[in-house]
């Protein structure tokens, strides 16, 4: 039995396909994957969701190759896949999967499956693997089975996220940073706005391609590698929506930094700022965000600091999904009823709220 935790991105968003920093958390929300042998010997690995109708069937005879877009178990069969082209075999199996991390939400149930599958497979194949391989691996069941071409970011902090740590994590190096974040005073309020999101629908993959155009047109390797002066000077030469595009990648970056810097500090109201600022980019130039989150965070905005709140932006791909909120721990209760309504007195959509520490990685359960 395994499993893996959802994550929230506490800033640093759209930046670790440019090579940049991040910075999100591990939440108390997991995947669970339980597994036991096939009882007759035969070699296919049974899934099985609470989430979804029937079984999913598959022979570890046969070469695997991807089920139709949108399959959920899309995530684990590439997992599986992965495993096997390592010349890891798994044996039969009957597996059961249930999560708390609410999907197409925004915060990484994908990541959470994957991460979960690997987890148990390394238990049910005695290979063990290198963390930052582990991950890889998860990625390129996203990119290669589910289709969606996603950065690194989820599938690394599912695997090392640390209880009371923020992860920072270079995405070029691929060098995790775990940093404190344990202040009792302050707690990071999160708002489904319920409003599902959709990543593998080809804004995310137009986003990375503009980053890259960027990128070129620059000069640089990736947008790592640029800076303001650089993206001022070259403005005649990108297209206005490129240009957007780069800014708050490059922006991004540098506030991620900061950010870190902050909790180090446990600066708070400054963490705050570099939160609402990476909101108005993502809103402005990067454009994923949507009605909904830009609502809660406009709540967020109005109620302010003498209400509790210090910071507030939406988290992970965006067009939908979450925002996240630095709040003063005391006020969390009044404060989550104030958004709720006011929330739905706006959007007539009811979210869910929830209040996460920073949570641990994934874990065997059961071995
Ligand atoms: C999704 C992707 C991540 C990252 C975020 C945006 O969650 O899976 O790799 O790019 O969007 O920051």
């Amino acid at each position: 039995m395994a499993a893996a935790p959802g994550r929230v991105n506490v800033i640093g968003e759209h930046t670790d396909y440019n090579d940049g920093f991040v910075l999100p958390m591990a939440i108390e929300l997991y995947t669970v994957i339980a597994a036991a042998p096939a009882a007759d010997g035969r070699q296919t690995i049974q899934l099985r969701s609470t989430a979804a109708h029937g079984a999913a069937a598959i022979d570890l005879d046969q070469p695997l190759k991807p089920a139709p877009k949108g399959a959920w178990f899309n995530y684990p069969l590439g997992v599986i896949a992965g495993f096997l082209a390592r010349g890891a075999k798994p044996g039969g199996a009957d597996a059961l999967i249930h999560s708390t991390v609410p999907l197409g939400g925004g915060l990484s149930s994908s990541a959470a499956l994957e991460v979960a599958t690997a987890t148990l497979l390394e238990v049910m194949t005695g290979l063990k693997l290198d963390p930052v391989d582990k991950a890889l691996l998860c990625q390129k069941a996203e990119h290669e089975y589910a289709g969606m071409p996603c950065g690194i970011m989820d599938q690394f902090i599912s695997v090392m996220g640390r209880q009371d740590h923020l992860l920072l994590l270079d995405c070029r190096s691929r060098k995790p940073e775990l940093v404190p974040m344990r202040d009792p005073a302050v707690a990071l309020l999160i708002t489904n706005t319920n409003v599902k999101h959709e990543l593998t629908g080809g804004q995310y993959a137009q986003r990375r391609a503009q980053c890259e155009q960027a990128a070129r047109l620059l000069g640089v390797t990736s947008l790592r590698d640029a800076t303001a002066d650089l993206l001022a000077r070259a403005r005649g030469k990108l297209d206005p929506v490129v240009y957007r595009r780069a800014r708050h990648v490059i922006s991004e970056i540098e506030r991620t930094l900061q950010a870190a810097q902050a909790v180090r500090a446990s600066n708070w109201t400054t963490l705050g700022q570099l939160m609402y600022a990476s909101h108005a980019s993502l809103r402005d130039d990067y454009q994923v965000s949507c009605a909904e989150l830009d609502a809660v965070v406009e709540i967020a905005q109005g109620i302010g600091p003498k209400g509790g709140v210090i910071g507030c932006r939406m988290t992970g791909g965006g067009f939908g999904g979450c925002a996240v909120a630095l709040v003063r721990a005391e006020a969390v209760a009044d404060l989550s009823a104030k958004v709720a309504a006011d929330y739905e007195k706006r959007t007539r959509i009811k979210p869910s709220l929830f209040v996460s520490r920073p949570a641990a990685g994934a874990t065997v359960l059961q071995g």
